[in-house]
């Protein structure tokens, strides 16, 4: 099953409420969470999201330095996943020890790649994490071009770990989205390409692929 979720940091963040209400036929919404450290950009953090009004799951992507800052905040608001950086966090025991605090809730545990960064830099949790977050853009801003090459990493994940969830994220539009679905990702984020779309719900099916 191939899940959708529309990245908010595209929305029209002064009526953010009614953006949400838009993409009511997506499957996860993501916060992209940029500390302006981690990333060149400073975007939004729980306080925002707090009185959000949705029915759909919470995917937070942690685009910071110290994600364990973090962690308590968004498991306050019982979000569905917290996604975290491979290159925040580069030893093991750290990681071990996040992805724990993370799933103290009932949420579920990411790990992100930026698209230089290799899959095997992640050998060490890959078999315990529940998602693993292939950036297609360098993260820091929407609306940037797909990175064509994030594909052979998708491939080369799904080969090796037939159950993951492999989400990917950046440039994606319809047709990088049927590229990133025959590679093997099977949870799209898109921002752009969605609050561009005079019609969401649509745009929302092309990403899905029907
Ligand atoms: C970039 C963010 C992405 C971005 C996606 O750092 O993590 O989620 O908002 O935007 P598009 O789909 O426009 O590339």
């Amino acid at each position: 099953m191939i899940l959708v979720t529309p990245s908010i940091l595209s929305a029209d963040l002064a009526h953010l409420q009614k953006e949400v209400d838009t993409i009511s036929s997506a499957d996860w919404i993501q916060v992209d969470v940029m500390d302006g450290h981690f990333v060149p950009n400073l975007s939004f953090g729980a306080p925002v999201i707090k009185n959000l009004k949705t029915k759909l799951p919470l995917d937070i992507h942690l685009m910071v330095s110290n994600p364990a800052d973090r962690i308590a905040e968004f498991l306050a608001l019982k979000v569905a996943n917290i996604t975290f950086h491979a290159e925040a966090v580069m030893d093991t025991n750290s990681r071990r020890a996040l992805m724990e605090a993370i799933r103290r809730g009932k949420t579920t545990a990411g790990i992100a790649l930026n698209p230089e960064t290799p899959i095997d830099a992640i050998w060490d949790i890959v078999d315990d994490i529940d998602l693993v977050l292939l950036m297609s853009v360098n993260p820091g801003f929407g609306g940037q071009q797909f990175i064509t090459s994030v594909l052979e990493k998708a491939r080369a994940l799904r080969l090796a770990h037939p159950d993951l969830m492999i989400q990917i994220d950046g440039g994606i539009n319809e047709e990088t989205a049927a590229l990133a679905r025959e590679a093997g990702c099977n949870n799209l984020v898109a921002g752009s390409f969605i609050f561009s779309a005079a019609d969401r719900a649509e745009a929302i099916l092309k990403i899905r692929g029907v």
